[in-house]
């Protein structure tokens, strides 16, 4: 019997993994009166995976779909089509997210186009090879997995989601937390590395309150969007009279912060000279505000994030080595989403699930388009996965999010071999079939490697090696 939870399990949880090869957990009814082919489909759909149930009649049948429910259904009755047709209703009255696949006899594709309009998944004509049924049943697999996936990770978020705000459970996202966790107990500064829109104001928050002056303020500061002059008096303050326009006395943020923690983003974007004053402030835990010759005392944490390879810009002369030496205390680098497509799914979820609240509606998403979300590549990483589901859930009034709802970018963004084989008339090179082979493998089992290799039938050595060489030389 086809079991949510424990498929939710196998999902989810690396751990059970022994649980799930290829189509275990699914049911398929096979209803065809011609022995032989009967058995034959039998023998692929097992190798696959799925729990098999024979029928040689529509009576049968009909009885079978009475008493379980079966999650696809191979359906050849004859005379030709007819009966299927009526049966095609009756499963999708019965349980309408069967995937019903029809067999058609040669000339009767007028009544699998009509099938198709009627709800079922796909059809196949005869004569057809155990491979097309192989490669049929495995595509049919992949589709229920994925619209479990979906289905239970809807219900399972709120008890595993992450840490604290952040989703995501991916083993570099597990690591973060643990830094986290130890930063918040120290007043060190740390130095947040990550690409625009990976977390990195989110991560700093979960430092400032994980930690023991969580009662304390937490002050925001982009470094990158302030002119340096007001960059210098909100960071340090200023006197009445120390600029044009300075008719009232201000205080630093380094000083209102008294206990907190001021988190510096996009640090990489501070003027020189403001780098010196900031440092000389983290040292002597003092700051000067603007036109004054009087020193405040400070007693503030310091985070900094950067999207910039400030290793590089040191190097380079644009950022001083001793203040770099100052942050970097503690380093966190948030990695993008596209290296941890396995938290797709999560924030898909916990994102739908606010824009749903807010909306005073459930929001759910088809299966192909979450599948298309996991495929593409997310140069603006989480943010621009939140704006896509918000710009999808503002275009459609509908509960669900369709393909159309979504960006054109994301549309193209499947794997597609025939569209990557252009330049070579054609021919997909073999190692290019074999990574995208290996890559699909993982996205399908949530990247645990261990059964990607299994399903591969590969070492797992050998996987490790593949994707290291897929690192070192992207272009493969
Ligand atoms: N792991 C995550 N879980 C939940 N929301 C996230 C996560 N990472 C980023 N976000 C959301 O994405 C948006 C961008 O995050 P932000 O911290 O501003 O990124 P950055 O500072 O790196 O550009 C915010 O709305 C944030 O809440
Ligand atoms: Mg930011």
């Amino acid at each position: 019997m086809f079991n949510a939870s424990n498929a939710a399990v196998a999902v989810l949880s690396p751990s059970h993994t022994a649980q799930i090869e290829g189509a275990t957990f699914l049911n398929l009814l096979i209803v065809d009166d011609d022995r032989t082919t009967r058995e034959a489909c039998r023998e692929v759909a097992q190798s696959l995976g799925f729990n098999t149930q024979v029928a040689e009649s529509a009576e049968q049948a009909y009885r079978l779909l009475d008493s379980s429910s079966p999650d696809a259904v191979l359906l050849d009755l004859r005379p030709p089509c007819s009966g299927s047709l009526e049966m095609l209703h009756a499963i999708k009255k019965h349980r309408a997210d069967a995937l019903v696949i029809l067999v058609t006899g040669y000339g009767t594709v007028q009544s699998a186009v009509q099938a198709m309009k009627d709800g079922a998944y796909d059809y196949v004509t005869k004569p057809f090879s155990m491979e097309e049924l192989r490669l049929l049943l495995n595509r049919v697999a992949t589709h229920l997995r994925l619209k479990t996936e979906n289905r239970v990770l809807q219900e399972t978020i709120k008890s595993r989601q992450g840490f604290g705000n952040i989703i995501g459970r991916a083993p570099e996202m597990e690591k973060l937390y643990r830094i986290i966790a130890k930063a918040g107990q120290s007043s060190h500064p740390v130095l947040i590395l990550g690409e625009s829109g990976t977390g990195k104001e989110l991560v700093a928050k979960s430092i400032h309150f994980a930690g023991m002056f969580r009662n304390k303020p937490f002050i925001p500061v982009d470094c990158g969007s302030l002119v340096p002059t007001l960059i210098e008096s909100e960071l340090f303050g200023h006197v009445r009279g120390a600029f044009t326009g300075a008719t009232n006395p201000k205080d630093g943020l380094l000083a209102i912060a008294e206990g907190g923690t001021v988190f510096l983003d996009e640090i990489g974007e501070l003027p020189v000279d403001l780098q010196a004053k900031l440092l000389r402030a983290i040292q002597e835990k003092e700051i000067r505000p603007v036109g004054s010759v009087k020193r405040v005392p400070i007693n503030v944490r310091i985070l900094a994030a950067t999207n910039r390879a400030l290793e590089r810009a040191v190097t380079e002369g644009t950022f001083r080595r001793d203040l770099f030496f100052r942050l970097n205390v503690l380093t966190l680098r948030i990695p993008p989403l596209r290296e941890r497509r396995q938290d797709i799914p999560l924030l898909v979820a916990h994102f739908l699930e606010r824009i749903g609240r807010d909306a005073g509606m459930e929001k759910t998403i088809s299966d192909d388009s979450l599948k298309a979300l996991m495929s593409y590549d997310w140069p603006g990483n989480v943010r621009e996965l939140e704006n896509s589901l918000e710009r999808a859930c503002a275009l459609s009034s509908a509960n669900q999010i369709q393909m159309r709802d979504l960006p054109t970018q994301i549309h193209s963004a499947p794997i597609d071999v025939l569209a990557m084989s252009q330049p070579n008339n054609g021919i997909v090179p073999m190692a290019e079939l074999e990574k995208q082979t290996i890559l699909s493998a993982l996205t399908q089992v949530n990247g645990d490697k261990m059964l990607a290799a299994r399903l591969l039938k590969i070492g797992k050595t050998t996987l490790y090696r593949k994707l290291k060489e897929y690192e070192s030389q992207p272009n493969l």
